[in-house]
Protein backbone atom coordinates (compact mmCIF):
# COMPACT_ATOMS: atom_id res chain seq x y z
CA UNK A 1 0.00 0.00 0.00
CA UNK A 2 1.19 3.32 -1.37
CA UNK A 3 0.88 6.63 0.42
CA UNK A 4 -0.38 9.06 -1.61
CA UNK A 5 -1.09 12.81 -1.14
CA UNK A 6 -3.47 14.44 -3.57
CA UNK A 7 -3.49 18.38 -4.15
CA UNK A 8 -5.97 20.51 -5.48
CA UNK A 9 -5.37 23.53 -7.07
CA UNK A 10 -8.78 24.91 -7.47
CA UNK A 11 -10.49 28.31 -6.15
CA UNK A 12 -13.49 26.80 -6.40
CA UNK A 13 -16.99 25.17 -4.97
CA UNK A 14 -17.99 23.20 -6.07
CA UNK A 15 -15.10 22.44 -8.40
CA UNK A 16 -14.88 20.66 -11.48
CA UNK A 17 -11.55 19.70 -11.28
CA UNK A 18 -12.15 18.13 -7.95
CA UNK A 19 -14.79 16.32 -9.31
CA UNK A 20 -11.80 14.68 -11.97
CA UNK A 21 -9.51 14.32 -9.07
CA UNK A 22 -12.36 12.53 -6.62
CA UNK A 23 -12.67 9.97 -9.55
CA UNK A 24 -8.92 9.42 -9.64
CA UNK A 25 -8.94 8.88 -5.96
CA UNK A 26 -11.69 6.44 -6.11
CA UNK A 27 -9.32 4.32 -8.25
CA UNK A 28 -6.46 4.88 -5.94
CA UNK A 29 -8.38 3.42 -2.89
CA UNK A 30 -9.68 0.68 -4.95
CA UNK A 31 -6.09 -0.74 -5.24
CA UNK A 32 -5.81 -0.30 -1.77
CA UNK A 33 -4.01 2.65 -1.23
CA UNK A 34 -3.92 5.62 1.60
CA UNK A 35 -5.01 9.23 -0.15
CA UNK A 36 -5.18 12.35 2.16
CA UNK A 37 -6.19 15.12 0.05
CA UNK A 38 -5.07 18.75 0.49
CA UNK A 39 -7.36 21.73 -0.76
CA UNK A 40 -5.07 24.34 -0.95
CA UNK A 41 -8.21 27.16 -0.92
CA UNK A 42 -9.14 25.56 2.56
CA UNK A 43 -5.39 26.14 3.98
CA UNK A 44 -5.30 30.20 5.74
CA UNK A 45 -4.77 32.23 3.48
CA UNK A 46 -2.96 34.45 5.82
CA UNK A 47 -0.47 31.75 6.13
CA UNK A 48 -0.40 31.23 2.03
CA UNK A 49 -0.11 34.89 1.23
CA UNK A 50 2.74 35.74 3.89
CA UNK A 51 4.55 32.55 2.66
CA UNK A 52 4.21 30.78 6.47
CA UNK A 53 5.50 27.80 6.39
CA UNK A 54 5.73 27.58 9.83
CA UNK A 55 2.02 28.28 10.33
CA UNK A 56 0.76 24.35 11.69
CA UNK A 57 -1.95 23.61 9.02
CA UNK A 58 0.81 24.49 6.13
CA UNK A 59 3.67 22.36 8.08
CA UNK A 60 1.15 19.24 8.37
CA UNK A 61 0.94 19.59 4.89
CA UNK A 62 4.35 19.67 4.03
CA UNK A 63 5.13 17.05 6.51
CA UNK A 64 2.35 14.92 4.57
CA UNK A 65 4.49 15.33 1.35
CA UNK A 66 7.23 14.49 3.03
CA UNK A 67 5.66 11.40 4.26
CA UNK A 68 3.76 10.46 0.56
CA UNK A 69 5.04 7.78 -2.11
CA UNK A 70 3.04 9.70 -4.60
CA UNK A 71 1.50 13.14 -5.15
CA UNK A 72 -0.90 13.85 -7.61
CA UNK A 73 -1.52 17.52 -8.17
CA UNK A 74 -4.91 19.02 -9.71
CA UNK A 75 -5.32 22.52 -11.18
CA UNK A 76 -7.47 24.36 -13.20
CA UNK A 77 -6.02 26.37 -16.13
CA UNK A 78 -6.45 29.97 -15.13
CA UNK A 79 -5.02 31.92 -17.73
CA UNK A 80 -2.72 29.84 -19.55
CA UNK A 81 -1.23 27.89 -16.34
CA UNK A 82 -2.14 26.67 -13.01
CA UNK A 83 -3.94 28.67 -10.59
CA UNK A 84 -2.07 31.32 -8.47
CA UNK A 85 -3.71 29.01 -5.26
CA UNK A 86 -1.31 26.04 -6.53
CA UNK A 87 1.20 28.02 -6.85
CA UNK A 88 1.32 29.90 -3.43
CA UNK A 89 1.20 26.78 -1.98
CA UNK A 90 4.00 25.12 -3.84
CA UNK A 91 6.33 28.07 -3.24
CA UNK A 92 6.07 27.28 0.84
CA UNK A 93 7.07 23.83 0.23
CA UNK A 94 10.82 22.87 0.59
CA UNK A 95 13.07 23.15 -2.54
CA UNK A 96 13.03 19.31 -3.24
CA UNK A 97 9.95 18.81 -1.26
CA UNK A 98 9.08 15.92 -3.96
CA UNK A 99 12.24 14.47 -4.43
CA UNK A 100 12.01 10.85 -4.92
CA UNK A 101 8.64 11.03 -5.11
CA UNK A 102 6.28 9.88 -8.04
CA UNK A 103 3.86 12.73 -9.36
CA UNK A 104 0.70 12.63 -11.02
CA UNK A 105 -0.68 16.10 -13.21
CA UNK A 106 -4.05 16.97 -14.08
CA UNK A 107 -5.65 19.50 -15.25
CA UNK A 108 -8.94 20.91 -15.91
CA UNK A 109 -9.87 23.76 -18.54
CA UNK A 110 -12.12 25.68 -20.85
CA UNK A 111 -10.36 25.30 -24.17
CA UNK A 112 -8.39 22.43 -26.04
CA UNK A 113 -5.84 25.19 -26.78
CA UNK A 114 -4.37 25.31 -23.36
CA UNK A 115 -3.49 21.28 -23.15
CA UNK A 116 -0.26 22.10 -23.34
CA UNK A 117 -0.73 23.79 -19.80
CA UNK A 118 0.12 21.09 -17.89
CA UNK A 119 3.27 20.23 -19.72
CA UNK A 120 5.04 23.72 -20.22
CA UNK A 121 3.72 25.19 -17.02
CA UNK A 122 2.88 22.37 -14.54
CA UNK A 123 5.85 19.84 -14.93
CA UNK A 124 8.58 21.92 -14.78
CA UNK A 125 7.68 23.36 -11.25
CA UNK A 126 7.32 20.05 -10.13
CA UNK A 127 10.68 18.50 -11.61
CA UNK A 128 12.59 21.80 -10.03
CA UNK A 129 10.41 20.47 -6.91
CA UNK A 130 12.65 17.28 -7.42
CA UNK A 131 10.05 15.34 -8.31
CA UNK A 132 11.59 11.75 -9.51
CA UNK A 133 8.75 10.77 -11.98
CA UNK A 134 6.43 13.35 -13.35
CA UNK A 135 3.94 10.76 -14.60
CA UNK A 136 2.11 11.18 -17.94
CA UNK A 137 -0.72 14.07 -16.89
CA UNK A 138 -4.25 14.81 -18.74
CA UNK A 139 -5.98 17.41 -19.12
CA UNK A 140 -10.10 17.20 -19.27
CA UNK A 141 -11.89 19.82 -21.01
CA UNK A 142 -14.85 21.18 -18.66
CA UNK A 143 -17.06 19.94 -21.12
CA UNK A 144 -16.40 16.59 -20.65
CA UNK A 145 -17.30 17.04 -16.59
CA UNK A 146 -20.84 17.15 -15.46
CA UNK A 147 -20.83 17.85 -11.99
CA UNK A 148 -24.39 17.33 -9.88
CA UNK A 149 -24.96 19.42 -6.93
CA UNK A 150 -24.82 18.68 -3.57
CA UNK A 151 -21.99 15.79 -3.95
CA UNK A 152 -25.13 13.76 -5.99
CA UNK A 153 -22.38 12.67 -8.37
CA UNK A 154 -19.96 13.15 -11.52
CA UNK A 155 -20.60 12.51 -15.04
CA UNK A 156 -17.19 12.16 -17.18
CA UNK A 157 -17.15 11.47 -20.77
CA UNK A 158 -15.95 8.31 -21.63
CA UNK A 159 -12.92 9.59 -23.42
CA UNK A 160 -11.95 11.71 -20.05
CA UNK A 161 -12.51 8.64 -17.90
CA UNK A 162 -10.89 6.28 -20.21
CA UNK A 163 -7.77 8.61 -20.25
CA UNK A 164 -8.06 9.28 -16.64
CA UNK A 165 -7.81 5.66 -15.89
CA UNK A 166 -4.60 4.58 -18.38
CA UNK A 167 -2.67 7.79 -16.83
CA UNK A 168 -3.75 6.50 -13.12
CA UNK A 169 -2.11 3.07 -14.58
CA UNK A 170 0.83 4.50 -15.39
CA UNK A 171 1.13 6.61 -11.98
CA UNK A 172 0.56 3.70 -9.96
CA UNK A 173 3.24 1.38 -12.19
CA UNK A 174 5.91 4.41 -11.72
CA UNK A 175 5.25 4.30 -7.78
CA UNK A 176 5.09 0.77 -7.85
CA UNK A 177 8.85 0.68 -9.23
CA UNK A 178 9.91 2.81 -6.93
CA UNK A 179 9.09 1.84 -4.18
CA UNK A 180 10.38 -2.02 -4.64
CA UNK A 181 13.76 -1.94 -5.83
CA UNK A 182 14.29 -2.62 -9.51
CA UNK A 183 16.63 -5.20 -10.51
CA UNK A 184 16.93 -5.19 -14.23
CA UNK A 185 13.93 -4.82 -16.87
CA UNK A 186 13.07 -5.69 -20.56
CA UNK A 187 10.48 -3.94 -22.64
CA UNK A 188 7.65 -5.91 -21.27
CA UNK A 189 9.07 -7.04 -17.88
CA UNK A 190 10.58 -5.26 -14.76
CA UNK A 191 12.21 -7.65 -12.00
CA UNK A 192 11.26 -5.77 -8.44
CA UNK A 193 13.49 -6.45 -5.12
CA UNK A 194 10.40 -6.37 -2.76
CA UNK A 195 9.14 -6.98 0.66
CA UNK A 196 7.57 -10.17 1.29
CA UNK A 197 5.13 -8.38 2.61
CA UNK A 198 4.68 -6.03 -0.22
CA UNK A 199 0.86 -6.45 -2.34
CA UNK A 200 3.20 -7.32 -5.41
CA UNK A 201 4.44 -10.58 -3.71
CA UNK A 202 0.58 -11.48 -2.61
CA UNK A 203 -0.44 -13.29 -5.65
CA UNK A 204 2.39 -15.71 -5.65
CA UNK A 205 2.40 -16.46 -1.91
CA UNK A 206 -1.41 -17.31 -2.23
CA UNK A 207 -1.26 -19.19 -5.47
CA UNK A 208 1.52 -21.43 -4.00
CA UNK A 209 -0.39 -22.45 -0.79
CA UNK A 210 -3.04 -23.71 -3.21
CA UNK A 211 -0.80 -25.48 -5.22
CA UNK A 212 0.85 -27.18 -2.90
CA UNK A 213 -2.15 -27.71 -0.93
CA UNK A 214 -3.34 -29.02 -3.94
CA UNK A 215 -0.58 -31.72 -4.90
CA UNK A 216 0.55 -32.80 -1.66
CA UNK A 217 -2.55 -32.81 0.62
CA UNK A 218 -1.95 -31.47 4.57
CA UNK A 219 0.14 -34.18 5.83
CA UNK A 220 3.11 -35.02 3.65
CA UNK A 221 6.12 -33.34 4.48
CA UNK A 222 6.34 -31.37 1.42
CA UNK A 223 3.65 -29.21 2.72
CA UNK A 224 6.89 -27.85 5.14
CA UNK A 225 7.61 -25.60 1.55
CA UNK A 226 5.28 -22.99 2.10
CA UNK A 227 6.03 -22.79 6.07
CA UNK A 228 8.75 -20.68 6.37
CA UNK A 229 8.59 -17.99 7.72
CA UNK A 230 8.61 -14.53 5.23
CA UNK A 231 10.94 -13.17 7.34
CA UNK A 232 13.17 -15.20 6.51
CA UNK A 233 13.25 -13.81 2.83
CA UNK A 234 13.59 -10.00 4.24
CA UNK A 235 17.41 -8.33 3.94
CA UNK A 236 20.34 -8.74 4.48
CA UNK A 237 19.96 -12.95 4.71
CA UNK A 238 17.29 -12.76 2.16
CA UNK A 239 15.94 -11.42 -1.23
CA UNK A 240 12.51 -11.71 -2.76
CA UNK A 241 12.27 -11.18 -6.38
CA UNK A 242 8.91 -10.74 -8.98
CA UNK A 243 9.07 -10.48 -12.65
CA UNK A 244 5.86 -7.61 -12.81
CA UNK A 245 4.52 -7.23 -16.38
CA UNK A 246 2.01 -4.12 -16.73
CA UNK A 247 2.06 -3.60 -13.02
CA UNK A 248 0.79 -7.60 -12.86
CA UNK A 249 3.06 -9.93 -10.99
CA UNK A 250 3.98 -13.28 -12.96
CA UNK A 251 6.70 -14.65 -11.58
CA UNK A 252 8.79 -14.61 -8.67
CA UNK A 253 10.96 -16.37 -6.06
CA UNK A 254 13.02 -15.94 -2.88
CA UNK A 255 16.65 -17.28 -1.38
CA UNK A 256 17.07 -17.01 2.60
CA UNK A 257 20.21 -18.16 4.47
CA UNK A 258 20.99 -22.09 4.46
CA UNK A 259 24.08 -21.68 6.56
CA UNK A 260 26.77 -19.50 6.47
CA UNK A 261 27.90 -19.83 2.76
CA UNK A 262 25.14 -20.89 1.49
CA UNK A 263 21.45 -19.52 0.33
CA UNK A 264 18.19 -21.40 -0.03
CA UNK A 265 16.24 -21.05 -2.99
CA UNK A 266 12.08 -21.34 -2.22
CA UNK A 267 8.94 -20.48 -3.85
CA UNK A 268 9.95 -20.13 -7.29
CA UNK A 269 6.73 -19.19 -8.77
CA UNK A 270 5.34 -18.44 -12.45
CA UNK A 271 1.19 -16.88 -12.35
CA UNK A 272 -0.71 -19.86 -14.65
CA UNK A 273 -1.33 -17.42 -17.56
CA UNK A 274 2.18 -16.55 -18.36
CA UNK A 275 3.94 -20.67 -18.59
CA UNK A 276 6.28 -21.48 -21.13
CA UNK A 277 7.64 -17.91 -21.45
CA UNK A 278 10.88 -18.80 -19.74
CA UNK A 279 10.24 -17.01 -16.04
CA UNK A 280 11.06 -19.24 -13.96
CA UNK A 281 14.18 -19.95 -15.40
CA UNK A 282 14.84 -15.75 -15.39
CA UNK A 283 13.39 -15.52 -11.39
CA UNK A 284 15.92 -18.74 -11.04
CA UNK A 285 18.77 -16.66 -12.97
CA UNK A 286 17.88 -13.44 -10.53
CA UNK A 287 17.85 -15.02 -7.50
CA UNK A 288 21.41 -16.73 -8.02
CA UNK A 289 22.80 -13.36 -9.19
CA UNK A 290 20.75 -11.70 -5.93
CA UNK A 291 22.70 -14.32 -3.64
CA UNK A 292 26.18 -13.84 -5.43
CA UNK A 293 25.66 -9.85 -4.38
CA UNK A 294 24.79 -11.16 -0.93
CA UNK A 295 28.16 -13.50 -0.04
CA UNK A 296 26.82 -16.46 -0.96
CA UNK A 297 29.10 -18.89 -2.64
CA UNK A 298 26.70 -22.46 -3.60
CA UNK A 299 22.77 -22.28 -3.73
CA UNK A 300 20.69 -25.47 -2.11
CA UNK A 301 17.46 -26.06 -2.64
CA UNK A 302 14.43 -29.20 -1.96
CA UNK A 303 11.43 -29.49 -4.11
CA UNK A 304 8.94 -32.05 -3.90
CA UNK A 305 8.50 -35.37 -5.83
CA UNK A 306 5.09 -34.30 -7.33
CA UNK A 307 6.33 -31.35 -9.18
CA UNK A 308 8.45 -32.89 -11.94
CA UNK A 309 8.33 -29.18 -14.13
CA UNK A 310 10.85 -27.77 -11.16
CA UNK A 311 12.81 -30.76 -11.23
CA UNK A 312 13.36 -30.21 -14.97
CA UNK A 313 14.39 -26.28 -14.50
CA UNK A 314 16.67 -27.23 -11.71
CA UNK A 315 18.71 -30.07 -13.43
CA UNK A 316 18.69 -27.35 -17.01
CA UNK A 317 19.92 -24.66 -14.70
CA UNK A 318 22.79 -26.52 -13.51
CA UNK A 319 21.81 -27.51 -10.06
CA UNK A 320 23.17 -30.96 -9.28
CA UNK A 321 20.82 -33.56 -7.37
CA UNK A 322 21.81 -35.33 -4.23
CA UNK A 323 19.27 -38.17 -5.34
CA UNK A 324 19.54 -41.22 -7.37
CA UNK A 325 17.45 -39.64 -10.45
CA UNK A 326 16.25 -43.02 -11.42
CA UNK A 327 14.99 -43.53 -8.09
CA UNK A 328 10.91 -43.45 -7.92
CA UNK A 329 10.02 -39.89 -7.11
CA UNK A 330 8.00 -40.46 -4.18
CA UNK A 331 10.12 -42.80 -2.69
CA UNK A 332 12.75 -39.86 -2.43
CA UNK A 333 10.49 -37.70 -0.45
CA UNK A 334 11.77 -34.00 -0.96
CA UNK A 335 14.38 -33.90 -3.60
CA UNK A 336 17.31 -31.64 -2.80
CA UNK A 337 19.83 -30.06 -5.29
CA UNK A 338 22.71 -27.90 -5.20
CA UNK A 339 25.48 -25.41 -7.34
CA UNK A 340 28.14 -24.01 -6.69
CA UNK A 341 28.22 -20.04 -7.57
CA UNK A 342 30.27 -18.16 -9.41
CA UNK A 343 32.85 -15.95 -7.33
CA UNK A 344 32.36 -12.89 -9.99
CA UNK A 345 29.33 -10.32 -9.08
CA UNK A 346 29.03 -9.50 -12.53
CA UNK A 347 25.73 -10.18 -13.71
CA UNK A 348 26.88 -11.91 -16.89
CA UNK A 349 28.49 -14.61 -14.47
CA UNK A 350 25.47 -16.11 -13.52
CA UNK A 351 23.78 -16.31 -16.98
CA UNK A 352 22.04 -19.88 -17.25
CA UNK A 353 24.39 -22.41 -19.03
CA UNK A 354 21.72 -24.14 -21.69
CA UNK A 355 24.64 -26.06 -23.12
CA UNK A 356 24.95 -27.99 -19.58
CA UNK A 357 21.30 -28.76 -19.64
CA UNK A 358 21.25 -32.11 -18.28
CA UNK A 359 18.73 -34.88 -19.69
CA UNK A 360 15.40 -34.03 -18.52
CA UNK A 361 14.26 -38.22 -18.42
CA UNK A 362 15.13 -38.81 -15.02
CA UNK A 363 13.21 -39.33 -12.17
CA UNK A 364 10.46 -36.20 -10.81
CA UNK A 365 10.43 -33.55 -7.72
CA UNK A 366 11.28 -30.38 -6.88
CA UNK A 367 9.05 -27.90 -4.31
CA UNK A 368 8.58 -25.27 -6.82
CA UNK A 369 5.66 -24.36 -8.96
CA UNK A 370 6.58 -24.07 -12.91
CA UNK A 371 6.25 -24.83 -15.64
CA UNK A 372 8.35 -27.56 -17.92
CA UNK A 373 9.04 -25.36 -20.72
CA UNK A 374 10.08 -22.83 -18.64
CA UNK A 375 12.85 -25.03 -17.49
CA UNK A 376 14.30 -25.70 -21.28
CA UNK A 377 13.73 -22.44 -22.40
CA UNK A 378 17.22 -19.86 -21.78
CA UNK A 379 16.18 -16.64 -20.59
CA UNK A 380 15.51 -13.95 -23.32
CA UNK A 381 18.17 -11.42 -23.04
CA UNK A 382 17.54 -8.21 -21.73
CA UNK A 383 19.09 -5.01 -20.77
CA UNK A 384 20.67 -4.96 -16.98
CA UNK A 385 21.37 -2.05 -14.79
CA UNK A 386 24.84 -2.06 -12.88
CA UNK A 387 26.36 -4.76 -14.97
CA UNK A 388 29.76 -5.08 -14.80
C1 LIG B 1 -10.31 33.17 -13.89
C2 LIG B 1 -10.41 32.01 -14.85
C3 LIG B 1 -9.47 31.87 -15.84
C4 LIG B 1 -9.53 30.81 -16.72
N1 LIG B 1 -8.58 30.68 -17.68
C5 LIG B 1 -8.61 29.64 -18.54
C6 LIG B 1 -7.60 29.49 -19.53
O1 LIG B 1 -6.71 30.29 -19.68
N2 LIG B 1 -7.65 28.39 -20.32
C7 LIG B 1 -8.63 27.45 -20.21
O2 LIG B 1 -8.61 26.46 -20.95
N3 LIG B 1 -9.61 27.58 -19.26
C8 LIG B 1 -9.62 28.65 -18.45
N4 LIG B 1 -10.59 28.79 -17.49
C9 LIG B 1 -11.62 27.75 -17.37
C10 LIG B 1 -11.34 26.77 -16.25
O3 LIG B 1 -10.05 26.27 -16.36
C11 LIG B 1 -12.33 25.60 -16.27
O4 LIG B 1 -13.63 26.08 -16.21
C12 LIG B 1 -12.06 24.64 -15.13
O5 LIG B 1 -12.69 23.43 -15.41
C13 LIG B 1 -12.56 25.16 -13.79
O6 LIG B 1 -12.24 24.23 -12.80
P1 LIG B 1 -12.84 24.39 -11.33
O7 LIG B 1 -14.29 24.12 -11.42
O8 LIG B 1 -12.11 23.39 -10.53
O9 LIG B 1 -12.54 25.78 -10.90
C14 LIG B 1 -10.56 29.86 -16.61
C15 LIG B 1 -11.54 30.03 -15.60
C16 LIG B 1 -11.47 31.09 -14.74
C17 LIG B 1 -12.51 31.25 -13.67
Amino acid sequence: MASIVTLSGSPSAPSRTEAVLGHVERRLRARGHDVTRVVVRDLPADALLHADGAHPEVAAVVAAIADADGVVVTTPVYKAAYTGVLKALLDLLPQYALRGKTVLPVATGGSPAHVLALDYALRPVLVSLGAEHVTQGWFVLASEVTVYPQDAGVLLAESAARNLHLVTESFLTHLARHRSQLVTETDDDVVLRVSPRDDAAAPLLEDLVVEYGTRYGLSTPNTQLTEVPITDFDAPDGAFLVISRAGQTVAGGAIRRYDDETAEVKRVWTHAQFRRQGLARRVLHELELAAVSLGYKRIHLTTGPRQPEARALYLAAGYLPAFDLHADPEAIGPHAFDKELPPSTRRAAAQPAGAHTPSLAAGAGAGTQVDAADSIAPPPSYRSWGAA
